[in-house]
C-alpha cells in the first residue's frame, strides 16, 4: 500500500512528456546525488554505486550520476570498504534528474558481545517511537495518555523464542504516579473512558504484567498511561521502563531497560497565543463551525475531538459526515503555517504540533542521514490531499520499502510496527521476529541521535547498531547477511 507515500524525488528539469514520447525508442533520465559519511558528514569519494547492470564511483566531492532508461525503477547499491553496504530504490522519468543521496554507516566492530554470557536475550521496544498526550484535559482531548511496550524473549542455548512458562513485567521506577502531572482522570469519564486514576484506557496500569501478543510471538502492554514527567517533576520524554522476565517459580531470568517515549509538546501556543490557547482553539472552532465547545467548557462539559471527528488512533467513528481529525487539522492549517514568526522559524514545520522543538521525536538513522518528516510523509498539503485521496489516517503510513529495496521491506499491506522478518538466513527463523525487535521503533530507528534508544543493543551486542550479530540470539552461528 503506497498510497500517500511521498518518495524523495526532485525533478531538477521538468520534462516535456510530448518530447519523451516523440523521441521514440529508448528515452533516458538520470539518477544523481552525493555520498557522505553519516557520522562525520564529509563527502566520500570512490564509493561504488551500482544498479546491478552498470556501476559508477563517486568523484572527489562525493557526487555521482547514472544515466538510465526511463520508465523503470532501479535498485541501487552503495558499497565501499569499511562501511555497511546499503540499498535505495529510485524510479527514472525521461529527461529528469532524480536525486538519491546516501549517508554511509561505518562497518560493525569486532568486539566480543556481552550476550555471550547470558542464557536469555530480551528484546523490547515502544511501538511508535513517540506518543503524544496532554498536561491539561480540562478543555478538550486530542489523545489520552497511552504508551505501548513490546517484548520478545530468546533462549540462546535452545535457539528458540520463549512464549510460555515465563512472566514478563514492566515498571517505571521514576514514573509511578501520573496523577501528579496530568488531570486526565478528572475528565476521563466525559471522554468516554471508565478507568481509575493511573490506569490507561485499555486497563494497563503504570506497572504490571504483559500478556502474549496477537501473533503469539512476544509480550505486550498496551496503553500504559505514563507522562513525560518523573515523579519528582523532572521533564524526561524518554523515560526508562524496566522489563523483568521470570520463570514459573518466580526466579528472575533476565532484566532489561527500554525507552518509552511520550511528550506533551504540542506547540499550538505558537499561533494560538492568546492568554489561554486552549480556550482560543475552542472559540475559533465555535466561530467557524457554529459549535458550542467554549460555552460547554464553561459549564464543565468537555469534548474529545474524536466525539465528532473520526479518528483511527482511537478507533472512533465520530459523527457521520464530519471529516477525520487528521484531515481537519492538516487541511485547515496547511495555509496557516506562516501565521506567526515563531511558527515560521519552527523546523520542520511539523514540530508546531508534533513533539517538538525540545523533544525531537525524529531522531532515528534516517534523521541522521538528513531526511525529515517531509521526505517520508510529505508536507502539510500532501498530508491532507493523501487523506482526501483515500489514505486511511494512522493505518496507511510511509514504508521502509519505499526507499530501501524489496529485501528490506515491510510485509505486504502491513505497517512497519506490525511487520515480521520473513527473509531470514534460515527458514525456521522466518515469521518469528518483529522488525522493531532489531531496528527499534519508527522515528527512533537504530542507530539514533538519542542516547536513550540503544540500551538493548548496548546490553547484548556491545554497540549501538541495530541487532546484526547472530550470536546475540544463538550461542553458535556464523555472522552473515540478515535479510535474504
Ligand atoms: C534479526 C534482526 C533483524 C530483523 C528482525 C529485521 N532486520 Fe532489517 N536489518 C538487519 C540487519 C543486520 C541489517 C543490515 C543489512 C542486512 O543484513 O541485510 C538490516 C537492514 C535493514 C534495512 C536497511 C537496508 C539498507 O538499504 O541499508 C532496512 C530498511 C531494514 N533492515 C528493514 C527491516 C524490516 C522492514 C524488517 C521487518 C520486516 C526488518 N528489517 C527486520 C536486522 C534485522
Ligand atoms: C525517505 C527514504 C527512507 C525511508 C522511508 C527509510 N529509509 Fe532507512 N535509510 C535511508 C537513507 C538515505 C539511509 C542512509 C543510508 C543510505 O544512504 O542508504 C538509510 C539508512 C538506513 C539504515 C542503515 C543501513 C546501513 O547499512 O547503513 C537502516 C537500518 C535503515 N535505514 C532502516 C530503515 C527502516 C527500518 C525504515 C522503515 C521504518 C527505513 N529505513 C525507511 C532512507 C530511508
Ligand atoms: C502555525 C500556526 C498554528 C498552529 C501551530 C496551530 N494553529 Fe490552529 N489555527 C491557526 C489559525 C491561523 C487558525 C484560524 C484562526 C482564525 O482565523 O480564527 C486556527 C484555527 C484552529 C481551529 C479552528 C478551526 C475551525 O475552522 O474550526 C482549531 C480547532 C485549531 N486551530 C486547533 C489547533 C490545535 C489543536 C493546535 C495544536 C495541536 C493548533 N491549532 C496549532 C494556526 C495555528
Ligand atoms: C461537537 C462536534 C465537534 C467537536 C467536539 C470537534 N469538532 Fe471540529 N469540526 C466539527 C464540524 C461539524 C466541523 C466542520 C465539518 C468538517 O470538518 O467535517 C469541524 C471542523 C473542524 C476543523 C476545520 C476543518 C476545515 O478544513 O475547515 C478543524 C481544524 C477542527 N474541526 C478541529 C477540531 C479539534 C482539534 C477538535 C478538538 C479540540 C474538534 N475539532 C472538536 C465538529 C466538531
Ligand atoms: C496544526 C497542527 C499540526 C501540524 C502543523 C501537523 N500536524 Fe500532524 N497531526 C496533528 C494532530 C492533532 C494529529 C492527531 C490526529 C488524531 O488524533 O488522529 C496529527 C496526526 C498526524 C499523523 C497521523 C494521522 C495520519 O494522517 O496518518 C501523521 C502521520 C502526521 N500528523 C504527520 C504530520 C506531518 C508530516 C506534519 C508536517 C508536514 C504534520 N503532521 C503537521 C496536528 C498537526
Ligand atoms: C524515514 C521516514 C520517516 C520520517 C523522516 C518521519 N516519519 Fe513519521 N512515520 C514513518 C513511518 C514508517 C510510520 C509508520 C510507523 C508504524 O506505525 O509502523 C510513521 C508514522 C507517523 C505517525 C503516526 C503514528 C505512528 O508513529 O505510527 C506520525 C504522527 C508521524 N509519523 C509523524 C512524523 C513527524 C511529525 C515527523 C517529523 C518530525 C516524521 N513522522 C518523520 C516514517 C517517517
Ligand atoms: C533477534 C534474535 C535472532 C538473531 C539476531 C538471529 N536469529 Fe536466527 N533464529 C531466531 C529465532 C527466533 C529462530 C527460530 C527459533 C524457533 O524455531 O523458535 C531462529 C532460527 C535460526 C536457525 C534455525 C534453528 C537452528 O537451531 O539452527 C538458524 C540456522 C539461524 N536462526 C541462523 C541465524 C543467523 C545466521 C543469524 C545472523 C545472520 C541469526 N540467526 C540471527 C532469532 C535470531
Amino acid at each position: 500500500m503506497m498510497k500517500g507515500f511521498k518518495r524523495l524525488a526532485l525533478a531538477l528539469c521538468a520534462a516535456s512528456p510530448a518530447a519523451a514520447i516523440a523521441a521514440g525508442g529508448t528515452t533516458y533520465g538520470y539518477i544523481t546525488g552525493t555520498v557522505k559519511d553519516i557520522k562525520l558528514g564529509g563527502a566520500m569519494s570512490g564509493v561504488t554505486i551500482t544498479d546491478g547492470r552498470q556501476s559508477v564511483t563517486t568523484s572527489g566531492n562525493g557526487s555521482y550520476t547514472l544515466k538510465e532508461a526511463a520508465g523503470s525503477t532501479y535498485t541501487l547499491k552503495a558499497s565501499t570498504p569499511g562501511y555497511q553496504t546499503t540499498w535505495q530504490i529510485s524510479s527514472v522519468t525521461a529527461n529528469v534528474s532524480t536525486i538519491v543521496d546516501w549517508a554511509l554507516t561505518p562497518a560493525y566492530g569486532t568486539q566480543p558481545i556481552p550476550a555471550a554470557n547470558m542464557r536469555y536475550a530480551v528484546f523490547s521496544w515502544n511501538d511508535l517511537g513517540m506518543h503524544c498526550d496532554q498536561d491539561d484535559y480540562s478543555y478538550f482531548m486530542v489523545l489520552p495518555p497511552y504508551n505501548t511496550l513490546h517484548v520478545q524473549v530468546m533462549d540462546r542455548s535452545a535457539d528458540a523464542l520463549v512464549t510460555s512458562g515465563i512472566t514478563v513485567s514492566y515498571s517505571f521506577p521514576k514514573k509511578t504516579n501520573s496523577t501528579l502531572h496530568t488531570n486526565f482522570w478528572s475528565y476521563a469519564s466525559q471522554y468516554g473512558f471508565n478507568v481509575a486514576p493511573n490506569v490507561g484506557i485499555t486497563g494497563s496500569p503504570l506497572a504490571g504484567t504483559m500478556h502474549l501478543d496477537a501473533n503469539g510471538l512476544g509480550f505486550v502492554a498496551e496503553g500504559i498511561p505514563i507522562t513525560p514527567y518523573d515523579d519528582d517533576g523532572t521533564w524526561d520524554p524518554y523515560g526508562t521502563a524496566v522489563i523483568t522476565v521470570k520463570d514459573a517459580a518466580g526466579n528472575v531470568l533476565q532484566t532489561t531497560n527500554v525507552v518509552a517515549p511520550v511528550s506533551t509538546e504540542m506547540m499550538c501556543v505558537n499561533c494560538h497565543a492568546a492568554s489561554n490557547p486552549q480556550l482560543d482553539i475552542l472559540q475559533r472552532h465555535d466561530q467557524h463551525q457554529g459549535t458550542t465547545l467554549a460555552a460547554d467548557q464553561s459549564k464543565g462539559i468537555v469534548h474529545a475531538c474524536s466525539e465528532c471527528h473520526p479518528d483511527n488512533a482511537l478507533g472512533r467513528a465520530g459523527k457521520p459526515g464530519v471529516e477525520n481529525l487528521s484531515l481537519a487539522m492538516h487541511n485547515f492549517h496547511k495555509d496557516k503555517m506562516a501565521a506567526t514568526s515563531t511558527a515560521v522559524s519552527t523546523t520542520p514545520d511539523c514540530y508546531n504540533c508534533h513533539p517538538g522543538p525540545k523533544t525531537q521525536c525524529m531522531r532515528g538513522i534516517m534523521f541522521r542521514a538528513g531526511k525529515s518528516c517531509h521526505d517520508c510523509h510529505g508536507d502539510m498539503s500532501w498530508m491532507a490531499s493523501s487523506l482526501q485521496n483515500g489514505r486511511r489516517d494512522w493505518l496507511d503510513e510511509p514504508k521502509c520499502g519505499g526507499c530501501h529495496d524489496a529485501k528490506h521491506a515491510e510485509n505486504s499491506g502491513t505497517l512497519y510496527r506490525n511487520s515480521i522478518l520473513s527473509n531470514a538466513p534460515n527458514s525456521l527463523m522466518n515469521g518469528k521476529l518483529y522488525c522493531e525487535a532489531c531496528h527499534n521503533s519508527t522515528h527512533g530507528e537504530l542507530t539514533t541521535a538519542n542516547a536513550a534508544d540503544p540500551t538493548i543493543p548496548q546490553q547484548l551486542q556491545g554497540d549501538s547498531y541495530w541487532i546484526w550479530n547472530c550470536t546475540v540470539c544463538h550461542a553458535n552461528k556464523t555472522i552473515q547477511q540478515m535479510h535474504r
